[in-house]
């Protein structure tokens, strides 16, 4: 088995074509030598990302986003470094040891606890002790194999903070909510949820009673460290690829349901653990670029929940719909009452959004009563105003005209929307970034340095310098990364920039740049006197500055005349 070192990245990107592997993900068109396709990094619609087999680098000229297979890989599925290199290891069969709690966690030691935690759990479960706990799971039928999937266990009256304080500070066990302030375990004979964050790592529990009590139903990890509830959903880690290839997500509100989704085959599901649903979330569901399942529950906090978070979906023009169904809670129990084709026939027959709040709205109401009927077609011409859709909010203006007998004109004279302004976070577009023609040189310099190799030396033989700082610290990078390896290859040198804040965003300018990579001799010299005379523009001002604060007049003169020989300089070029 390799270890991770930089020979073994250089080997699994080389094994990993970066057209074949964008390709898996998303549709390439070629033209020229070159590839093209919609850029999944920012809300666009024509193809702004190009592919280079040649140097084995992507890169966006709308949204800026670029590097190379590895960076791809990271950036779609949201993943570190680390994992993005063990995808694609996998993918070229190459036997890798990668250790990723060492490599990138500064926490790894609260994680190691989590694990055995997760463990001593489960051994509970199994235990004599566990008899109860595992015959309430069998009541609700959770079978042996779906129980260790989930990794479920069970917490006793006392133990589990006995057993790691011999190895853990006690202040880490408190810290990371395993323990109390008295030091004695936090959980106490509850079934144990194990809760991932979203690569996968256990960092929480949802802990429910399973005796029939006054305590509360669940307890839950705080936050800590590692647990950051507002961006874990539940089950994330494992539904993301399921969620990419069906190009769909199911939110739901409960770690059981999730749990009976999958026992039927359904494992595009998560759930937000209540019914909160944060900032955090929306930008993880809004990335995956997907449409999104409502599967909260049925009762009337879960329709105030679905209006919310759908509102807030559709809002930014993520399509999404309602699963419904009569005669139980939520999903668990409704596979358990009605059977598995039951749930999957609901599933199928989810309604729109807008169907789903239109129906909603009748709440309460009497419509054969004029005041009700009255407010109820003014809420719902409300939500009708609020689709993005212009033929959905036509079809839905002639539904609700047609249903009530009230005319066209009248619903469409309250009609506001023409189209909702969508208020997109897009990354910033580089394009529009107005460069000057120094800053542009200086760029295309970088650019062509990093494309032809020799152009390394030319620059040191000819130039020596950039004006801008960042530019020029990417500039000695790369003369070092050169000299180092005696060559330059700008996919491996990506994975040196991408680890470097201060290279990063530097990096991705030039590369993002619209810029061919051919160059002439000539526009090569005019780059470089862009440079200079810059350089010497700035010398110059800074010149008139202190001519015009010196007071000495043999100064004043002297100055006045290096600034004249300078400016003539230039002028010759
Ligand atoms: N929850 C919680 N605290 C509570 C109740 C619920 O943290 N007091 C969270 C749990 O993660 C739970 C979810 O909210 O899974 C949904 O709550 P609820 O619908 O009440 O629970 P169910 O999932 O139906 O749980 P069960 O089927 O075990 O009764
Ligand atoms: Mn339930």
């Amino acid at each position: 088995m390799a270890h991770l070192d930089e020979n073994t990245i250089k080997e699994i990107k080389e094994s990993n074509d970066i057209v074949d592997v964008i390709s898996s993900y998303i549709p390439l068109i070629q033209k020229g030598k070159n590839y093209f396709a919609v850029c999944p990094f920012h809300d666009d619609h024509s193809p702004s990302m190009s592919v280079s087999p040649d140097k084995q680098i992507f890169r966006c000229f709308t949204c800026g986003t670029s590097g190379n297979v590895i960076t791809f890989v990271q950036e779609y599925l949201k993943v570190s470094f680390i994992e993005a290199v063990d995808i694609l290891a996998k993918n070229a069969g190459i036997n890798v040891k990668i250790d990723k709690e060492e490599k990138q966690n500064p926490n790894k030691e609260l994680y190691d606890i989590y694990k055995l935690a997760v463990a001593y759990y489960k051994n509970n479960l199994n235990s004599k002790m566990g008899e109860r706990a595992r015959k309430y799971l069998d009541e609700r039928q959770l079978d042996k194999e779906t129980i260790d999937y989930f990794d479920i266990g069970l917490s006793l009256d006392e133990g589990l903070v006995n057993s790691l304080s011999k190895k853990y500070a006690l202040s880490e066990l408190r810290k990371i909510g395993l323990s109390n302030s008295n030091n004695r375990d936090l959980f106490k004979n509850r079934i144990m949820f194990t809760i991932k964050d979203n690569n996968g790592n256990p960092v929480g529990f949802s802990a429910r009673r399973y005796i029939e009590n006054s305590e509360a139903k669940y307890i839950n990890t705080m936050d800590s460290p590692i647990f950051k509830k507002s961006e874990i959903m539940y089950n994330f880690y494992r539904a993301k690829d399921f969620i990419r290839k069906q190009h769909e997500i199911i939110i739901s509100e409960g770690q059981m349901e999730i749990i009976r989704m999958h026992t039927i085959g359904i494992d595009n599901a998560v759930a937000l653990m209540g019914t909160s649903f944060t900032k955090e979330h929306f930008n993880i569901i809004k990335s995956l670029k997907c449409t999104v399942v409502l599967n909260l529950d049925q009762d009337d906090a879960g329709k105030r929940a679905t209006l919310s978070i759908g509102d807030e979906l559709i809002k930014n023009g993520i399509s999404v719909s309602v699963i419904v169904y009569d005669g139980s809670k939520d999903a668990d129990e409704y596979i358990i009452k009605y059977g598995k084709d039951a749930f999957i026939s609901a599933y199928n027959n989810k309604v729109s959004f807008i169907d789903f709040k239109l129906n909603y709205l009748k709440n309460n109401k009497d419509l054969n009563n004029a005041t009700d009927l009255s407010s109820y077609i003014n809420e719902s011409i409300k939500a009708i105003n609020e689709i993005d859709d212009d033929i959905l909010r036509e079809i839905k203006i002639k539904q609700l005209s047609e249903e009530y007998g009230i005319s066209i004109d009248l619903i469409k004279s309250k009609i506001t929307n023409t189209k909702i302004k969508v208020k997109e976070e897009k990354k910033p577009a580089l394009q529009k970034k107005m460069y000057n023609k120094y800053d542009k040189s200086e760029i295309r310099i970088l650019y062509l340095m990093m494309m032809h190799e020799e152009l390394i030396m030319y620059y040191q033989l000819n130039l020596g310098y950039l004006n801008n700082e960042k530019r020029k610290k990417l500039a000695n990078e790369i003369i070092n990364y050169y000299n180092t390896k005696k060559t330059f290859d700008i996919s491996d040198f990506i994975c040196y920039t991408s680890a470097r804040e201060d290279l990063n965003e530097v990096m991705n300018e030039v590369l993002a740049f619209n810029q061919s990579e051919e160059y002439t001799d000539l526009e090569l010299e005019d780059y470089c006197l862009r440079v200079k005379e810059y350089r010497v523009k700035m010398q110059i001002d800074t010149l008139t500055e202190k001519m015009k604060n010196t007071l000495d007049l043999e100064e004043k003169k002297k100055l006045g005349s290096r600034i004249e020989n300078m400016k003539r300089e230039v002028l010759k070029w």
